[in-house]
């Protein structure tokens, strides 16, 4: 008996890009069982948070929207609530004693189970918890319900072998895998018959692919051969796994974007090692070098934690030195929190909270900088962009983005979301570009 024909589910996706994915999956599934989606909270009968667990922040986001739906529900007793994601797994117990109205937690790698769980759970009313982490499920042959826009996500592996000493992901995703080519081919086929322009490839350790011999640089190419693949971008690699086959790959192909996320973390050696990020920050910088040697006026974004536990003054000073050096085209920059399970966590060395502060508005600022030098050099230089959407202050402007992931915004003229145009730049105010259309670039 299907139970939860005729039914509507909304689905709120915190937390990265491969949770963006992962709502699309579920999406996929119940929609595949007769369930309608709805992004209107009263019209729900089953409301899903896919959630994120990186830092004690996210995880602060979730309790309180849990809050708001435990009131929803007490007017609304049939109303599903589903706990979907990182907290799921991490925090099962947790919700299981504090929150019982929450009917349904379900990990990253139980989303096949989604249909069976809502069935279940109409019947005898119990919360259910599926959780279990696999070593194998990578959801293939599963076709994503993609949002209506320009980027298609694929996810192309699953789960952290490397086990950063201040990151939950090993915990709450599992152990590494990898899909098959021939199955990530097939679904960005799909893609762009579907008339997605831009693929990107979706993975915590995204570089970390590896299928039957077949390496993240043999994937791309793979990629960037499929016909109608406008561009291609990749999230997120650590730089371990970054090489110079992969950056000649890059250079050789004109759809795959000249931007690399490339995370810092820290710029101290010291600090490094006991994130147990196995690089030093002179390989880090020779490896920028080597980025920009092979893909000229590669953009570089990067990913900072301040306050790791035992980060002196003078470490700190170290990460602001490698900032100054490599000069970052953005960065999104953290305050570390100590997550459940990992080693960090259990340091004795905690950073106080109002030194975590000071130091990360002082890396702001210095980023703040960085990035507008990076702007203003841009002024007067070609640049094709992608247009992505309506620029949030006028109808009357498109934005789009560069190659190398700088916003841009232009007259709307003739052109459409999906278009590629050439732009000469004309103006940088902060962190966007203004560009001007031009014939060809
Ligand atoms: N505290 C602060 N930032 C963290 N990140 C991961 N774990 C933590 C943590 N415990 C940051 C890292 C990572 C990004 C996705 O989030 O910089 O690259
Ligand atoms: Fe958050 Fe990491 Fe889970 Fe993504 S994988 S949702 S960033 S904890």
């Amino acid at each position: 008996m299907n139970n939860h024909l005729h039914k509507t589910y909304l689905i709120e996706t915190y937390g990265c890009q491969m949770n963006v994915a992962d709502s699309e999956l579920v999406e996929g599934i119940l929609n595949k069982i007769g369930m309608q989606k709805t992004t209107v909270v009263d019209d729900a009968d089953a409301i899903f948070l896919n959630t994120c667990a990186i830092r004690e922040n996210a995880e602060s986001k979730i309790h309180s929207r849990l809050g708001n739906l435990y009131k929803l529900k007490l007017n609304k007793p049939e109303l599903i609530i589903g706990v979907l994601g990182c907290m799921a797994q991490n925090l099962k117990d947790d919700l299981l004693k504090n929150k019982p109205y929450v009917d349904i937690i379900l990990g990253p790698d139980s989303y096949r189970n989604i249909p069976m769980l809502i069935n279940r759970h109409n019947l005898d009313k119990k919360s259910i918890v599926d959780t279990k982490l696999s070593r194998f499920e990578v959801y293939e042959n599963m076709f994503p319900k993609r949002g209506d826009t320009f980027n298609a996500w694929v996810s192309i592996m699953r789960g952290c072998d490397k086990f950063c000493t201040f990151c939950i992901v090993p915990f709450t995703r599992g152990r590494e895998r990898s899909r098959s080519i021939d199955s990530i081919v097939q679904e960005i086929q799909r893609a762009v018959s579907d008339g997605f322009a831009e693929i990107t490839l979706l993975g915590q350790n995204v570089n970390s692919y590896n299928f039957e011999e077949k390496d993240f640089a043999d994937l791309l190419l793979e990629v960037s051969n499929i016909d109608g693949v406008k561009r291609i971008r990749y999230t997120s690699p650590h730089p371990q796994d970054i090489n110079e086959k992969l950056l000649e790959v890059m250079a050789s192909r004109e759809n795959i974007c000249n931007y690399i996320h490339f995370p810092l973390q820290s710029g101290s050696n010291k600090i490094l090692e006991k994130m147990n990020r196995t690089y030093s920050k002179e390989h880090f910088i020779y490896m920028v070098k080597k980025i920009r040697e092979i893909i000229p006026n590669c953009g570089l974004s990067t990913d900072i934690i301040v306050g790791f536990p035992g980060e002196t003054d003078d470490d700190f000073r170290d990460t602001l030195q490698v900032m100054n050096e490599v000069k970052f085209n953005s960065a999104f920059t953290f305050k570390y929190s100590p997550r459940p399970y990992t080693k960090a966590a259990q340091f004795s060395d905690q950073i106080e909270e109002t030194i975590k502060k000071e130091r990360l508005d002082e890396l702001i600022k210095l980023q703040k900088k960085h990035t507008l030098e990076h702007n203003l050099a841009k002024i007067g230089t070609f640049q094709k962009i992608l247009i992505e959407k309506e620029s949030k202050k006028s109808i009357n402007h498109w934005a789009g983005r560069t190659d190398s992931n700088e916003w841009v915004i232009v007259d709307k003229n003739n052109n459409n979301i999906k278009d590629i145009i050439p732009v000469e730049i004309t103006n940088a105010t902060g962190v966007i570009l203004h560009g001007k259309q031009i014939e060809s670039v």
